[in-house]
């Protein structure tokens, strides 16, 4: 319900770090889409419909509001100063790494690293681990699903390394072939990178699976979260995976910010991605000393503010009950699926048994880009494009999508929103 009318903006009465109660249990949609100012927005003169939480989610008020709170409060560098304020800073900053350690379920606090977001998580693996661990003729394992940022940062490295990056195939539904899989891993895979989500897609991927016959061979394996953690239940103990990554932008938190979870044991013997302060012991010009994880990964000075923010989106989440988010969102999404299934020339793009709040489309005779330019005018906001997955519209024989992704705060009557608007574009086209 991205077009909620009703007054003032309330939170979900939570206040900082609380779990939400009962009252949230059944999702009442109103009371979170009340959370998200900006969908009280017209363009156009139009109700805003947001089916973009894929690119990029909304805000809720709380997270808008913790950062605010930061920067009026509390705002100093972190782990230098003996200053009041500084201390403050520092709590703020490590307890949203400690909120993202029990996100996670992961075991320890210090495998919590901040970084920019998935990207440059994908890119320091690569970097550190990979530059450490690939040799020549080793093998990178991806899938033919992978955004550009679980594929180039490991082309980079196999470029650097002599190494090879194979590309795990997928059948035309959009799930993974996971024999054709399991015989890619071969003696010489040293990496498996694999999204848990895909972003054009929405399949599901079985990250639990997939571990294990990756560990089978001694292969590491990393899980690009970036489109799952605003939907599924993570647990990096139970799913077995030496990394994952996500950012917090698309999952109601702030951009600029986001998570590398590491195995203690890997991030110890890991080298550092980036030299500078904070990620040091001591410093000589004969010789650096290196810090402990989490800080020997994160020189500079942090994105403080954005590690708080990041803090209260999951607090937000933890504030819907997420037995009931999860039902919330399959349901829209069914809704979805059959709505634009019934849309005359429209071919749904990803069809897998287990996929997540994300319908990619292409409709006959139209570009991607037209129906994205008509539906905005109606106040529809998609995207279209490759969605950075050029190698995937190569493997699908289609330029481009254009694609509607659903966050917590959609429903029904978004969707007849679009394919309101898709029965404009079909008029205009025919
Ligand atoms: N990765 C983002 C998307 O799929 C930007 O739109």
């Amino acid at each position: 319900m991205t077009g909620v009318q009703t007054g003032s903006v309330t939170s979900l009465g939570l206040a900082d770090g609380q779990v939400g109660g009962n009252d949230v249990a059944d999702f009442n949609i109103e009371r979170v889409c009340q959370n998200f100012p900006i969908l009280r927005e017209k363009v156009y003169g139009k109700q805003l419909v947001y089916l973009d939480s894929a690119a990029t989610s909304q805000k809720p008020q709380g997270v808008i509001d913790a950062m605010s709170r930061f920067l009026l409060k509390k705002n100093a560098n972190v782990h230098r100063g003996v200053h009041h304020l500084a201390e403050r800073a520092t709590e703020a900053y490590e307890g949203a790494r400690v909120k993202a350690q029990r996100f996670l379920n992961a075991e320890h606090a210090n495998e919590i690293v901040f970084v920019r977001g998935a990207t440059e998580a994908i890119n320091l693996v690569a970097q550190s681990y990979g530059k450490k661990h690939v040799g020549e003729e080793d093998e990178v394992l991806i899938t033919a699903m992978e955004h550009h940022s679980n594929i180039v940062p490991w082309q980079m490295l196999c470029e650097q390394k002599n190494a090879r990056l194979r590309v795990a195939p997928i059948n035309d539904n959009g799930e993974l072939l996971l024999d054709e899989f399991e015989r890619l891993i071969g003696r010489k895979t040293k990496l498996v990178a694999v999204t848990h989500v895909s972003n054009v897609l929405g399949t599901i991927n079985p990250i639990r699976h997939i571990v294990e016959m990756a560990h089978a061979r001694g292969a590491r394996v990393l899980v690009d979260g970036a489109q799952a953690v605003p939907h599924l239940k993570i647990d990096v103990q139970a799913l077995g995976c030496d990394f994952y990554v996500f950012s917090g932008h698309k999952m109601y938190g702030p951009t600029g910010i986001g998570v590398l979870y590491g195995r203690s044991e890997l991030l110890e013997e890991m080298p550092p991605y980036q030299g500078g302060g904070d990620m040091i012991l001591s410093v000589s010009f004969e010789k650096t000393v290196y810090n402990v994880p989490p800080y020997k990964f994160e020189a500079g000075t942090p994105n403080m503010a954005g590690a708080v923010g990041l803090g209260a989106a999951i607090d937000f989440l933890a504030g819907l009950e997420h037995e009931a988010l999860a039902a919330h969102e399959k349901e829209v999404l069914a809704y979805g699926t059959r709505m634009l299934s019934a849309v005359p020339g429209l071919r749904l793009v990803g069809t897998a048994h287990a996929k997540a709040s994300v319908l990619s489309f292409v409709l006959d005779g139209v570009h991607p880009h037209d129906i994205g330019t008509i539906l905005d005018r109606e106040g529809v906001a998609i995207r279209t494009g490759h969605h950075c997955a050029q190698p995937l519209m190569s493997r699908l024989d289609i330029p481009a999508t254009a694609r509607a992704s659903l966050g917590c705060y959609n429903t029904r009557q978004d969707i007849d929103a679009l394919v309101a608007g898709l029965d404009q574009v079909r008029e205009l086209f025919q």
